[in-house]
């Protein structure tokens, strides 16, 4: 059986068909390690939400390979039944535009997924709050999202991400609308929460701030990637 992580092997992705057909990935591979935190850099049009949507079960690869933990998920075809379980319970998602709840107040965005898991209303809160501190935005917990500046959705974006505590976490460029500091108390949450949890961590970014604090990158191009050697630097 595979090691847990993320496993992904010779993956395809073709929009469309005949003349108009896009080949957005083309037999990329990409191994994570539990407890890594992997940057995935590209230029604009190379693959990477490509790559993170067919991870996470959002759209349908065409061909290859994905393991997540010691479940192969899909194999030339999905192999999960319940792919909103899978959504839900496996795959923390950080997306680029933050999408929060307008009728629910920041602590209720951040809560409302273990609320939808089972978990206590006051639990789930207590939660929330906890990642919304420790991302210096405790202080907007009851405004509404209409309310907050782009940093501040994204920090709650991040927090709704990583409430659940799921075993792999895909960010699309999470740092981007934010100021260096916050930048990098992003990727020290990340990084905390790989370390603590065993969560295997996928970072999409052109941020030049982040880059060199991965210890491993994968180069995307044209849908082929390549691994690299990243600085690794501290960001304490
Ligand atoms: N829904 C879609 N239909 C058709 N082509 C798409 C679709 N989504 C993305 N593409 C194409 O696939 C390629 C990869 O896109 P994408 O994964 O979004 O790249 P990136 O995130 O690196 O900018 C691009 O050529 C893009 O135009
Ligand atoms: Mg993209």
């Amino acid at each position: 059986m595979a090691a847990k992580g993320i496993h992904i092997e010779g993956l395809s992705k073709c929009y469309g068909k005949g003349d108009t057909a896009v080949f957005a990935l083309k037999d990329a591979n990409m191994h994570v390690l539990p407890g890594e935190v992997v940057g995935l850099i590209g230029p604009s049009g190379s693959g990477k939400s490509t790559l993170l949507k067919c991870l996470g079960a959002v759209i349908n690869p065409t061909a290859g390979r994905m393991v997540l933990g010691d479940e192969i998920i899909f194999d030339n075809e999905w192999k999960v039944r319940d792919l909103r379980a899978l959504r839900r319970d496996k795959i923390g998602f950080v997306f680029q535009a933050p999408y929060l709840i307008p009728f629910l107040n920041v602590t209720d965005n951040v809560a409302l997924l273990p609320m939808l898991a089972g978990v206590s209303n006051a639990e789930a809160r207590k939660s929330a709050l906890d990642l919304l501190t420790a991302l210096d935005v405790q202080h907007r917990a009851k405004a509404m999202p209409v309310q907050l500046s782009g940093g501040e959705q994204q920090r709650v974006a991040i927090a709704r991400g990583l409430v659940n505590r799921p075993p792999v976490i895909l960010a699309d460029e999470p740092t981007a609308p934010l100021d260096s500091v916050r930048a990098m108390a992003v990727i020290r949450i990340l990084n905390d929460m790989a370390k603590h949890f065993e969560t295997a961590i996928i970072v999409v970014t052109h941020d030049e701030k982040i880059i060199p604090t991965f210890k491993r990158i994968y180069h995307i191009r044209d849908g082929i990637t390549h691994e690299e050697a990243g600085e690794g630097r501290s960001f304490d």
